[in-house]
């Protein structure tokens, strides 16, 4: 797919004073102008799409220095497809991933947008798939960092933790038709899971700044109760399940092990445990 004409100057174009006013400190300085080409920066769009790029900043802390600026770099243009000046399909992350081919980045970034926020789940529903599947989809720390920096944005900027953004979704897209709404059930474990592997991460790492569930860092270390459950449950603290107690890990003990107990095998019932809504769980301590 070629841009042409002004829109294509302007996806091509690259503003410096842009990328002065907003690269230095985001290290993001190309991407920023690339989203400044396509996004009016009087839009909610605009703040959001800053604002995951500062929280792809804070969560690259972990992160080779080239893989934080690869991951803030998609953080800025991951939106980018819905402003496409002539959507070829109408689903934005495939939008996104084909304009940033055209701009000429690396096919790594537009993969990831091409993914981002487990996109499968809603191109399946949209009857995309078949095209996304032509992305590569990376799995692993970039991936995972770019849905926390994508659902810890908030839509008109600033910030969220991951249950009140996810919350905002399903109220934005209360009337959408069931098998839009099924898919973007589906998708949610897939994004907490993702999200609370980072924060782990960043507990690790002693990284000071905010987390996608930041009730975890006030109540409990997630290490200290990976290792109560572990000592309880030997042979069962895979990375997912860390992540999915981390999901809630303010349960206190008790109620964290008999959810444990629960879930008796594989990541299906792992996935299903880290869903737990907080507030259906009887909890001694909250
Ligand atoms: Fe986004």
């Amino acid at each position: 797919m070629v841009i042409s004409g002004e829109a294509g100057q302007r996806v091509r174009g690259v503003s410096q004073s842009r990328g002065a006013r907003h690269g230095s400190l985001l290290h993001g300085q190309s991407a920023c102008d690339l989203a400044a080409s396509l996004i009016p920066e009087s839009s909610k769009r605009w703040r959001h799409s800053r604002s995951a790029a500062e929280a792809a900043s804070e969560a690259g802390q972990t992160l080779s220095s080239d893989e934080c600026r690869l991951l803030v770099d998609a953080a800025w243009v991951h939106d980018i497809g819905y402003h496409h000046p002539d959507p070829p399909t109408g689903f934005h992350p495939l939008d996104g991933a084909q304009l940033v081919l055209e701009a000429g980045w690396p096919q790594r970034i537009a993969a990831l947008v091409a993914h981002h926020s487990e996109a499968r789940f809603m191109a399946a529903a949209r009857g995309v798939l078949s095209a996304l599947d032509g992305w590569p989809r990376e799995t692993g720390p970039v991936s995972d960092a770019l849905v926390w920096a994508d659902l810890t944005a908030a839509p008109a900027g600033g910030r969220l933790g991951i249950r009140d953004r996810l919350a905002d979704i399903r109220r934005r897209h209360a009337r959408e038709a069931p098998q839009r709404a099924a898919a973007r059930t589906l998708r949610e474990p897939h994004l907490l899971l993702a999200a609370a592997r980072v924060d782990l991460s960043l507990v690790r790492a002693g990284a000071d700044t905010r987390l996608a569930f930041p009730a975890a860092r006030i109540r409990r270390p997630p290490s200290a109760a990976v290792g109560w459950l572990a000592s309880r449950h030997p042979g069962r603290c895979t990375g997912d399940l860390e992540a999915a107690l981390h999901a809630c890990a303010d349960l206190n003990l008790e109620d964290a092990d008999r959810l444990l107990v629960g879930a008796r095998g594989g990541p299906d019932q792992t996935l299903a445990w880290a869903m737990t809504p907080l507030d259906e769980v009887t909890t001694n301590d909250r």
